[in-house]
């Protein structure tokens, strides 16, 4: 992950059959954004995720199939923390693995720059997601009410704290 800034991504080494992975770049947000609209209740724009390659601390993931983007992960990198923003797979690629080899990965990316653990707010209505964290060794750490807009619904907060060996 250390060339951010430049235009040569790094290949992920991430295995999934069929995919592969890499750092986003911002020619990427178009595709990006139809996953986004595809997964998401409350799309992020597309400028909002154009937006992220502005933030230092931020960094997008992308998994292709061939040079089609069905699935991405945005985080950030705050102080000894790697906080999950967005992640999200389209539903014609779910259950193959994507996500959770995301995570996986981005848990393996905690540990070998010494974070201390992995936070991220899901919707409580999003069992999906919350089976998929829980399998993932993420735990309950709080409860935000009324942390959406669109439904007003909670977040619950799951963090997943990172020992050297787990
Ligand atoms: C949640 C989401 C990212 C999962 O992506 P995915 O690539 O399909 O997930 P994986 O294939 O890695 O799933 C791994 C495991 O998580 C659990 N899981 C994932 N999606 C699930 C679902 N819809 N229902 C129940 N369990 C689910 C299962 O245990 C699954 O293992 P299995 O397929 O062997 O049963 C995807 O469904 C999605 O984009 N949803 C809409 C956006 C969203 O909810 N993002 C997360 C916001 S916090």
């Amino acid at each position: 992950m250390d060339n951010k800034f430049s235009n040569n991504r790094a290949l992920l080494n991430i295995k999934v059959e069929g995919f592969s992975f890499r750092e986003a770049l911002p020619g990427d947000c178009k595709q990006i954004s139809v996953v986004e609209k595809n997964a998401q209740p409350a799309p992020w724009s597309e400028e909002v995720f154009r937006n992220e390659f502005n933030v230092k601390v931020s960094n997008i993931w992308v998994a292709l199939e061939a040079d089609r983007i069905l699935g991405f992960l945005v985080f950030w990198i705050v102080v000894d923390e790697l906080h999950v923003l967005n992640v999200a797979v389209h539903d014609l690629a779910r259950r193959r693995g994507l996500a959770s080899s995301m995570i996986q990965a981005l848990k393996d990316e905690a540990r070998r720059t010494q974070k201390t653990l992995i936070s991220l707010e899901v919707r409580e209505s999003n069992i999906g997601a919350q089976k998929l964290y829980a399998g993932l060794g993420f735990q309950t750490l709080a409860r935000r009410k009324a942390y959406y807009a669109d439904t007003k619904e909670d977040a619950i907060v799951l963090a997943c704290i990172i020992e050297e060996s787990s």
